[in-house]
């Protein structure tokens, strides 16, 4: 198209025998917002990392305003005004929020040949304003601040430069609703301004609304595009798995005959952040929800259950009385936890499907000393099967995964540990909708052979849809509480969380 801002065209991407995309033609014209969606491992950041210049199609083209355009690098690709906000953590830990913001740049800032910090800084403090950022001290290493924040520092460092075309892969799973609103702004303004985002997502609800046009991948191949009047959520769920998904999405059953037994109790618990004076039981065969709002301690709730941060003032207890007073204590007692931060806490990046999804049951494959190979082969296959995990060979290492895939490992390596108490913090984010469904079924099946879960969420659906019952926390503190019912509407919950 003469007009593209940018176009690919026959892309074509193999990874040894996976085939991630194959003849695919893309096109962005000025004033799209044009969303990706696909199940897990269709090609979504494969085809925007090659456009970001992170990776290198097998064969191809690609042209930016009509000119072939063939970055080599991430620095070529902003050079010619794109810019990509990655899935997985895009900055560096160990240096400061500036030196992420310019990082590769900092030959601006030199003065008598060294740095200067303060411009840096200042610097950065604009850039961050630019995008209504205004609580993040620019010169604050970036380990220090959560997932959100740093989200939103990868905002602000794509948008320096003000590029042309803006790449959001699967971001805002990691924001907080006022981490969304500023980045819809910013989309919203670059639409106005007729430049061009890519907007990646799997909530499809989202989409529809921040797009203007919607393509469809599936395992590699584009199967269509559908533009606003066409959005309608059956439709992209029919394209993205090439079939109806049928059945019901959550548990369909309104009947919490959980079990008497309590399993674990929250006493007075109180953490060092956040989490104030917060008591609970929680029943054998119960899924019980935890929602609220960002910054209402819901994750910091997870991490003190399994002992990853320190009870300060009470105690979390199980049924025979075991305090919990760090992770190892909760794996050996049949606890499991599926954390947020996924790339940080819960993967070994540089280890193979196998070897991280037995992590958790190793003491059970033992014989004579030893790892017997073949359970171990077993577990794993069985694990990989039970989640579809797309994957070459359990030998793979989970690095080379795609975004969703990582995630059900994470799920699968607890499922496959037999944890008769699950911790699952966002447990389905960044999964497509078919394996979503999955996991619910997954769930209710391990509620019904008497596991029970802490469902900790920030999509309020999910919680209504699969929880025995719900506990919403505010400032830290319990704020309300729901038993399932067909009855029980958003609406109720919001009122407790806000
Ligand atoms: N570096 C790599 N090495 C080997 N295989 C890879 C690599 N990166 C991606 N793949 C494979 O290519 C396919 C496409 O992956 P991609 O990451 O593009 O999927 P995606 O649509 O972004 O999925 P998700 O929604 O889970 O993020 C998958 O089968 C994935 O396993
Ligand atoms: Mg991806």
């Amino acid at each position: 198209m003469p007009n593209a801002l940018l176009s690919v065209h026959k892309i074509n991407k193999c990874f040894g025998p996976t085939v991630a995309l194959r003849d695919v033609d893309f096109t962005l014209l000025p004033g799209e917002v044009h969303g990706l969606v696909g199940e897990n491992g269709s090609g979504k950041s494969t085809l925007t990392s090659i456009i970001a210049g992170i990776r290198k199609a097998d064969s191809g083209e690609m042209f930016k305003n009509g000119a072939p355009y063939d970055p080599a690098s991430v620095v070529e690709a902003q050079k010619n005004a794109v810019a990509m906000i990655v899935q997985e953590m895009g900055t560096a830990p160990e240096i400061t929020v500036a030196e992420n913001i310019f990082l590769g740049k900092e030959n601006a800032f030199r003065e008598k040949g060294l740095v200067s910090k303060k411009k840096l800084n200042k610097a950065a403090r604009d850039a961050l304003n630019k995008i209504g950022v205004t609580n993040i001290n620019p010169g604050m290493p970036t380990f220090l601040l959560n997932l959100e924040e740093r989200k939103l520092i990868e905002l602000a460092k794509a948008m320096v430069d003000e590029p042309d075309v803006l790449i959001v892969d699967e971001t805002t799973t990691a924001l907080s609703h006022d981490g969304r609103e500023l980045l819809f702004k910013v989309i919203e303004e670059m639409r106005k301004k007729n430049k061009g985002v890519i907007f990646i997502s799997h909530d499809l609800e989202e989409l529809m609304n921040v797009c203007t046009i919607i393509t469809v991948l599936r395992d590699g191949d584009i199967i269509g595009t559908l533009t606003k009047d066409q959005f309608e959520e059956e439709t992209i769920k029919t394209m993205m798995v090439g079939r109806e998904l049928t059945g019901h999405y959550y548990r369909a059953d309104y009947d919490c005959n959980v079990g008497e037994k309590i399993v674990l109790k929250a006493k007075n618990m109180t953490g060092a952040h956040l989490v104030e004076d917060v008591n609970f039981e929680l029943h054998e065969g119960e899924i019980l929800g935890f929602g609220g709002l960002s910054g209402g301690g819901i994750h910091e709730l997870g991490r003190l259950l399994f002992g990853i941060d320190k009870v300060i003032f009470g105690s979390v207890e199980l049924a025979d009385g075991t305090v919990i007073t760090d992770a190892n204590t909760a794996v050996k007692n049949g606890l499991g936890y599926v954390s947020k931060n996924r790339d940080e806490e819960a993967i070994m990046l540089q280890a193979s499907i196998r070897n991280n999804a037995v992590l958790p049951s190793l003491t059970k494959l033992v014989r004579r000393g030893m790892i017997a190979p073949k359970k171990e082969k077993d577990l794993a296959k069985e694990i990989i099967d039970e989640l579809r995990v797309k994957c070459q060979s359990m030998e793979q290492k989970v690095c080379f995964l795609s975004g969703g895939n990582k995630q059900k490992v994470v799920f699968g390596k607890w499922i496959g540990n037999e944890a008769n108490i699950l911790i699952l913090d966002c447990p389905t984010r960044g999964v497509d909708v078919g394996v979503k469904q999955a996991m619910y079924q997954l769930m209710y099946d391990l509620r019904c052979r008497g596991c029970s879960i802490i469902l900790i969420s920030e999509e309020l659906p999910e919680l209504i849809g699969m929880s025995d019952r719900l506990i919403i926390l505010k400032n830290g503190k319990i704020s309300g509480e729901f038993m399932r019912s067909p009855e029980l509407s958003e609406q109720d919950v919001i009122h407790a969380m806000i």
